[in-house]
């Protein structure tokens, strides 16, 4: 599943999914810009890279800010040339009771996990439709498709992205463009960890007995990033174990 040549950018990649799908991406030949709000994180994943003799660049970068995305995508075509992969993974998964939700942390969870990823379309389609060839990948999560209890807002969230993949998609069918959504199970991350979810305690109630490895995720993203998926677009596909069955 060669993608020599190809750039591509990948949000949260300091830590987590984000990590791992850089790190698969760049086994994959791509070179890969690491975004993230914490860009030590992103310039540790990006050395990784560059430590297995692949290309990648580290940014600090809040994909809920045009400005600073903007700043990114010129960073990153200026390092690794066009973009033409994009893979929308930066969220935050927050818990709260329905009750103690307020209006702003409503409004915040929707600017990251939704208004970020239109935001980065937004910046990197028109080198997609330059080179008539683009895949975005969208991460969503089993919560929009199963729901959780005390994630309304994040699942509200993740439910937009499944929509917003499926209506991109019927938009860039004729352009050489895929869009796609993989929504990850339960999978074991950083992120994971410091939730009220207790790892131990759930991976046995899942039909898998276990926890997702981050390595699961990175390889749905890069099948659907090469050649092979060419023509999958609109697709939601689920990482998950068996928790959710669509
Ligand atoms: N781990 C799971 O079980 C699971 C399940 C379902 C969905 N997901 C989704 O997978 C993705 C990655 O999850 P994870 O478990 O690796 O999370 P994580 O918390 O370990 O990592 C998320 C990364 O995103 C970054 N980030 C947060 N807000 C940002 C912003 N505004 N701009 C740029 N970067 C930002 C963080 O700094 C962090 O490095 C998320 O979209 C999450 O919703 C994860």
């Amino acid at each position: 599943m060669s993608l020599e040549g190809k750039a591509a950018v990948v949000t949260g990649g300091a830590r987590g999914l984000g990590r791992a799908i850089a790190l698969r991406l760049a086994k994959d030949g791509v070179a890969v810009a690491v975004w993230d709000l914490n860009g030590a994180g992103a310039q540790e994943t990006a050395q990784m890279i560059i430590d297995q003799g692949g290309k990648a660049i580290g940014l600090a970068a809040d994909s809920s800010l045009a400005t600073e995305i903007a700043a990114a995508a010129n960073e990153s075509r200026a390092a690794l040339g066009p973009i033409s992969i994009l893979v929308n993974n930066a969220a935050l998964s927050p818990f709260a009771k329905f009750e103690d939700l307020d209006e702003e942390t409503w409004d915040r969870l929707m600017a990251i996990n939704l208004k970020g990823p239109f935001l980065c379309v937004k910046e990197i389609v028109p080198d997609m439709l330059a080179q008539g060839w683009g895949r975005i990948i969208n991460i969503a999560s089993s919560s929009a498709q199963a729901g959780t209890p005390n994630q309304a807002h994040y699942a509200a969230t993740k439910g937009g992205v499944l929509g917003f993949t499926k209506a991109l998609a019927m938009e860039f069918a004729t352009r050489g463009i895929t869009v796609n959504a993989v929504p990850p199970g339960f999978v074991n991350t950083e992120g994971l960890q410091e939730s009220p979810v207790d790892v131990e305690a759930y991976a046995p109630m899942t039909p898998m007995r276990r926890a997702g490895r981050p390595e699961n995720i990175a390889a749905a993203v890069a099948f659907l990033a090469s050649e092979d998926a060419d023509y999958i677009t609109g697709h939601t596909l689920s990482v998950n174990g068996g928790r959710y069955l669509n």
